[in-house]
């Protein structure tokens, strides 16, 4: 008998492409002991696809050599505006006409001070000015002591770096090296390869405002038990990634899920169906999108217990009665918002057959303009997925890919059906 490997239906997806492919970005790192964590940022970026070319200042270079940086990007890293090795010593010109952005992390208080200033006696300095305005966007990230961040003098030149088109990443909070604990922290390498991915994406939802549900529900049999499903919230957080990244304003509200926020989404923690659809109320009036991907259960026990149900030694079993839960996303489509195109609502379906039949049945059922079909027991739990898009015009197929490619198909998808209101 010959010997087959076991397979897993996550493998048989082709290899997608990855997320910064194709972009060269200038690293460039200012005095700070955030400086270590530009290390992992570093590392983070070509992981990604990205080319990474680092530039130091005088001051990034007390707290972490350029060896590191060389053997970490693969490229010798640049600090002197004299450098030798380029032909017509100009880095400053070169340099910046090669990349797809400047990232400067950490960015120091002296260093954002500096670039308001537009001065020019450093190689860092004189790159930033120098850069086209139009084709190599400059990002930073701030790190400083608190005090610092939190001084008159760095939040006024703050948004003055914004108004001269900047982008400024925003600080972490926690506890800082000096000891002392608030705003200011250079945030996480991860979460910087998020923003950098993101301010990437084409800004096909600006403007919008959409509202995605996530994840499970969980209806209470009483205070310690309850009544939930398989649903991992994985696609409703990989949709709201998306449409942040598209430029909507997001609010995601999920059901119990063990998943870490996206950057830039507001999330509002809801448990039952119940509330989930108070929570989507209170939002969707403000709403122009909908994407309801909760599994919210059909049914909650009618008389919770507010006591532990105990057994009673007899083998009797507690009797439980169900009553329907809500239709939250048949409340919202029916919404006058909705009824006079204002809010644009998107339903899933999950199937286990016969997906195209049921899933435009339920459309026209829940009366929505897209609905996405999948296969429940292919989907829930894992990182891939495939998806049928069924609206007015007939079905559209997304192919078995990533729950964050497949997202980003759906962003694109929806924009192209509803027109964003900044354009
Ligand atoms: O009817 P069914 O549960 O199959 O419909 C699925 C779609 O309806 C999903 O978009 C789901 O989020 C939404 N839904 C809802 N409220 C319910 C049940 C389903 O919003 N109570």
């Amino acid at each position: 008998m010959t010997y087959q490997a076991p397979t897993s239906p996550d493998l048989h997806v082709a290899d997608e492409p990855l997320e910064l492919a194709g972009k060269h970005i200038l690293l460039c790192l200012t005095g700070g002991i955030a400086c270590y964590k530009a290390a992992e940022l570093c590392r983070a970026l070509i992981k990604a696809g990205a080319t990474v070319q680092v530039v130091m200042t005088e001051a990034a270079e007390q707290f972490i050599t350029a060896v590191t940086f060389q053997a970490l990007s693969g490229r010798p890293v640049y600090s002197n505006q004299w450098d030798k090795r380029e032909a017509n010593n100009m880095a400053h010109i070169n340099l910046s006409r090669a990349a797809d952005a400047i990232l400067i992390a950490p960015c120091s208080a002296d260093f954002i001070a500096k670039l308001v200033q537009g001065r020019a006696d450093d190689l860092l300095s004189l790159m930033c000015l120098a850069r086209p305005l139009g084709s190599t966007p400059l990002l930073i990230a701030p790190a400083m002591n608190r005090e610092m961040y939190a001084h008159p003098a760095t939040q006024r030149n703050l948004a003055q770096l914004q108004a001269d088109g900047a982008t400024v990443l925003g600080v972490g909070t926690g506890f800082q090296a000096c000891g002392e604990t608030g705003d200011g922290r250079m945030l996480e390498p991860e979460q910087l390869l998020e923003d950098v991915i993101a301010f990437f994406a084409p800004k096909l939802l600006l403007g919008q405002r959409v509202v995605v549900t996530a994840g499970p529900t969980y209806e209470a049999i009483d205070p310690v038990r309850g009544i939930t499903n398989l649903s991992s919230g994985k696609m409703g957080f990989a949709i709201a990634r998306a449409a942040h990244e598209a430029g909507a304003q997001v609010t995601l509200i999920a059901g119990p899920v063990s998943l870490s926020t996206p950057r830039g989404v507001d999330r509002i923690d809801v448990k039952s169906a119940e509330n989930m659809l108070q929570a989507v109320i209170n939002k969707a009036h403000e709403a122009t999108i909908f994407i309801a991907t909760a599994a919210v259960a059909d049914w909650r026990v009618a008389a919770p217990s507010d006591r532990k149900l105990k057994k009673d030694g007899t083998g009797s079993t507690p009797q439980l009665v169900f009553e329907e839960n809500p239709d939250i996303l048949a409340t919202v489509a029916s919404s006058p918002a909705a009824l006079q195109g204002r809010l644009f609502c998107v339903g899933f379906a999950a199937e286990s057959h016969d997906l195209a039949a049921h899933a435009q049945a339920k459309r026209l059922r829940k009366n929505v303009p897209l609905l996405v079909g999948n296969i429940g027991p292919a989907a829930f739990g894992k990182d891939h997925n495939a998806l049928l898009l069924v609206d007015a015009a007939g079905t559209t197929e997304l192919p078995r890919a990533s729950k964050r490619s497949l997202a980003r198909a759906l962003v694109n998808e929806i924009a192209r059906r509803c027109p964003s209101p900044a354009q």
